[in-house]
């Protein structure tokens, strides 16, 4: 999208440039004007899709020239930045339909947000607006890489959507050897260290290709910690993979981190993985707590058992009263399939089909995606060739 700024201020612009050039498809600037006077006085001959208006520095006589700016741009899109909210030039704003406004300084995500309802109303991009789906093991080994990878390939396989994976544990991540034998070429931390370049097609090409419709991006991969991980790359990476898929899965480990907190924080849903069994109780107890200390909504959080069997002397009802929350899904013990499946490396779905943790999974899809029922029987009948009557 082409854009001419306006505004005095150096840094601002090449703050906004850097912004705009990460976005998919960029925001170039293109022209830009010292302030309202130079803009209307020195009009662009092509007009410009997108006007980013510094309204910081505008002098008090100047604010009827914002309706003279817009009459003269009448198609383009409007972001005004203010310091301070001035009521008189806002008015004036709205009244000449300009309809995202800013706080200075910038909020990164802010921005990008406000961009990515111009893109829409302008028609320019196709968002997917992908949900972000996190696993996150209450106790070492509870399954969480096992489900999510797993689960990620589910979604690829039965619900047909895009979906990518994002192994987020800081050290030691293997999320790619459950599902796949290729070695990453790129990791996490690679990603980070190249921020600038990011949009789907980078994006895409850093991952390993289970299928063509699912892509993991493994763990950061950076044992002298050469490269700086910032909280606001994992912004980008979930704002460019929200564009272009439809589901971003995470593996986020047991320790939560800077990034994993960020990553957590814009998740769409988060799922606790745990055995029934007191340590996993307990552990999941404390993770709980700590959601709850960061105000995540408690529907947000939805605690699935792993490895279940029905008849132990802990039920489900025990755990979901310790823990004051809902289990939303459950999924079988199933030794054979699962250990043939992470020592093959191939998904469980393509490797035991009929195994009751892959029919797990596909409940699982069926749960999340809410598609209904006889729906996803047909999906599921048509995938496992069984028929309606069985
Ligand atoms: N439903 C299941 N039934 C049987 N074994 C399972 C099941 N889920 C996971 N496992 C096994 O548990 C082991 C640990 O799982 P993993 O996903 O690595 O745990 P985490 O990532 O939570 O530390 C895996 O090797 C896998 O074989
Ligand atoms: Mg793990």
């Amino acid at each position: 999208m082409k854009a001419l700024m306006i505004s005095r201020d150096s840094l601002l612009h090449a703050e906004i440039a850097a912004q705009g050039s990460a976005r998919m498809p960029p925001v170039q600037l293109v022209a830009s004007r010292n302030g309202l006077r130079d803009a209307v006085e020195r009009l662009m001959p092509e007009p410009p899709a997108l006007v980013i208006f510094d309204a910081s520095e505008v002098a008090p006589g100047e604010a009827e020239l914002v309706e003279r700016l817009s009459k003269h741009y009448p198609s383009a899109s409007f972001i005004l930045l203010t310091r301070e909210a001035q009521q008189d030039l806002l008015i004036r704003a709205m009244r000449a339909g300009m309809r995202e406004v800013l706080q200075l300084p910038l909020v990164h995500r802010a921005f990008h947000e406000a961009m990515d309802r111009i893109e829409v109303a302008a028609g320019v991009s196709h968002m997917r607006d992908g949900k972000v789906l996190a696993f996150i093991s209450c106790k070492g080994g509870s399954g969480a890489t096992f489900l999510s990878t797993n689960f990620g390939y589910a979604l690829a396989a039965l619900a047909e959507r895009k979906v990518l994976l994002i192994d987020l544990h800081g050290q030691f991540g293997d999320a790619t050897l459950y599902v796949s034998d290729q070695k990453p070429a790129m990791t996490l931390s690679d990603i980070c260290a190249q921020i600038t370049r990011m949009d789907g097609a980078f994006l895409d090409s850093c991952l390993v290709h289970v299928a063509s419709n699912f892509g993991v991006l493994a763990a950061a991969d950076d044992p002298n910690h050469t490269v700086d991980m910032k909280p606001e790359h994992m912004d980008t990476i979930l704002r460019v993979a929200r564009q272009h898929y439809d589901y971003i899965v995470l593996d986020v480990g047991r320790q939560i981190d800077a990034i994993s907190l960020r990553a957590l924080d814009q998740a769409d849903a988060i799922h606790p993985v745990l055995q029934l069994a007191l340590p996993d109780i307990r552990d999941g107890r404390r993770l709980l707590d700590i959601f709850r200390s960061l105000g995540y909504p408690t529907d947000r959080t939805r605690l699935i058992v792993n490895r279940y069997e029905k008849g132990g002397k802990l039920r489900l009802a025990d755990l979901e009263h310790a823990l004051g929350a809902e289990v939303v899904h459950t999924v079988p013990n199933d030794y054979i399939s699962a250990t043939d499946s992470v020592n093959q490396g191939i998904p469980v779905l393509q490797l035991s089909r009929s195994s009751a943790v892959a029919r797990s999974l596909a409940d699982l899809v069926e749960l999340v995606t809410a598609r209904r029922v006889s729906e996803s029987k047909g999906l599921f009948d048509r995938l496992f060739g069984r028929s309606e009557a069985e």
